[in-house]
C-alpha cells in the first residue's frame, strides 16, 4: 500500500507525535566523562588540545566530581599523568600515583559516583608504548602480569570498574583472576576490546603525553580495515571476563557497533574519542556547524548504532542540553 494512503509525515506532523514515536532516547544515564589527573596540588590547568578539558592534581577533583555528579552523569574515566616514567611504568600501581589518589577523594567525596579507570601503560612507560620492550617489540606476555597490578592498585584505592585499553592479548583473563584472587571479584571489567590504530586518538596523546618514541600501535591495536576480527576480540574478550566491551572509536566504526549489538548481549561501550570531539569543535569555531545540534546528531548515531554507554567529552554539554 503506498502514496496516496500511506503518507510517512504523518507522524512527523508536529513535536508531540515524533516525542510518541522516537525510537532511540539518549539519556545522561549512557554517558561516561573521561577525566585527567596530574601530579601537584592545586593544578586545574586547561588542555590546550583538547577545548574544554582539563588537567586535575588529585586534591582539585573533588569540585569537578561533584559538578559531574550534579548533572547526573553515572560514571567517570580517569587517565593519569604520572610525575616520572621508567621502562616498566612503575608508577601506574604506586600507592600514591595520581589516579589512586583521585579515586579515594572521589570515593570520600561523591559516593554515588562510579569510578572506571584507564588500566594502560603507555602514559607511564618511557617507551610511550602501552607494553614491556622487549627485542624492540611490545612484549605480550611479561606486561600481563604488570596491567594486572595496575587493575589491583585501582581496585585496592576503591575503583567500581576497571577498563583495559591496552589490547594485549589474554589481558581480561588475567586482570580478572588477579581481582578474585585478592578478593575483589565485585570489581567489573569494562574491556577495550576492539580499539583501532586510529588516526583520532591524535588529541589525546598530547593529554596524556603518551605519544611511542619509536614506532607505532600497529602491532597491538586493529587494523582499521577489519570487522570480523572486532567480533572474535569482543568474543574472547567476554570470555575472559568481561562485563561490559567496548568500540573504540566510535563515529568511523558505527558498523562495528551494530554488529556486535546484534551478535551480543553484554552491554556495549563506545568511546567517542578525542578527535572525534576536536573535529566537531572545530567545525563549530569555523563557524560551520551548530554546536548543540552537531553534538546531539553525533551522539544519537552512536546510540542508534547499538551503543549502551558513550564514553564522551560532550558528557557535561549534552547532559545540560538533555535537561531542558
Ligand atoms: C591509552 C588510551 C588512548 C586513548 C584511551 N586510552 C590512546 C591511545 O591508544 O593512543 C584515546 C582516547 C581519546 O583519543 O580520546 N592506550
Amino acid at each position: 500500500m503506498g502514496f496516496p494512503k500511506t503518507r510517512m509525515r504523518r507522524l512527523r506532523n508536529n513535536d508531540t507525535m515524533q516525542r510518541l514515536v522516537r525510537e532511540t532516547v539518549l539519556t545522561v544515564d549512557n554517558f561516561v566523562y573521561p577525566l585527567f589527573l596530574c601530579p601537584g596540588s592545586n593544578v586545574k590547568k586547561p588542555i590546550e588540545s583538547m577545548k574544554g578539558c582539563f588537567h586535575f592534581s588529585a586534591d582539585m577533583v573533588a569540585g569537578e566530581a561533584a559538578e559531574i555528579a550534579s548533572l547526573g552523569i553515572p560514571a567517570v574515566l580517569l587517565f593519569g599523568v604520572p610525575e616520572k616514567k621508567d621502562d616498566k611504568g612503575t608508577r601506574a600501581w604506586a600507592e600514591d600515583g595520581v589516579v589512586q589518589q583521585a579515586i579515594k577523594v572521589i570515593r570520600n567525596t561523591v559516593p554515588e559516583l562510579l569510578v572506571i579507570t584507564d588500566v594502560c601503560l603507555c602514559a607511564y612507560t618511557s617507551s610511550g608504548h602501552c607494553g614491556v620492550i622487549k627485542n624492540n617489540k611490545v612484549d605480550n606476555d611479561s606486561t600481563l602480569e604488570l596491567l594486572a597490578k595496575m587493575a589491583l592498585s585501582h581496585a585496592q584505592a576503591g575503583a567500581d570498574m576497571v577498563a583495559p585499553s591496552d589490547m594485549m592479548d589474554g589481558r581480561v583473563g588475567f586482570i580478572r583472576e588477579c581481582l578474585d584472587k585478592n578478593d575483589f571479584s565485585d570489581t567489573a571489567i569494562m574491556a577495550y576490546s576492539a580499539k583501532y590504530a586510529s588516526a583520532f586518538y591524535g588529541p589525546f596523546r598530547d593529554v596524556a603525553d603518551s605519544a611511542p618514541a619509536f614506532g607505532n600501535r600497529k602491532s597491538y591495536q586493529m587494523d582499521i580495515a577489519n570487522s570480523r576480527q572486532a567480533m572474535r576480540e569482543i568474543e574472547l574478550d567476554i570470555e575472559e571476563g568481561a562485563d561490559i566491551v567496548m568500540v573504540k572509536p566510535a563515529l568511523c566504526y558505527l558498523d562495528v557497533i551494530r554488529e556486535a549489538r546484534q551478535r551480543f548481549d553484554v552491554p556495549i561501550a563506545a568511546y567517542n574519542v578525542s578527535g572525534e570531539y576536536m573535529m566537531i569543535n572545530a567545525a563549530c569555531d569555523a563557524g560551520y556547524l551548530d554546536k548543540k545540534a552537531g553534538m546531539l546528531e553525533t551522539l544519537y548515531s552512536i546510540k542508534r548504532a547499538g551503543a549502551d554507554i558513550i564514553i564522551t567529552y560532550f558528557a557535561k554539554e549534552a547532559a545540560k542540553v538533555l535537561k531542558k
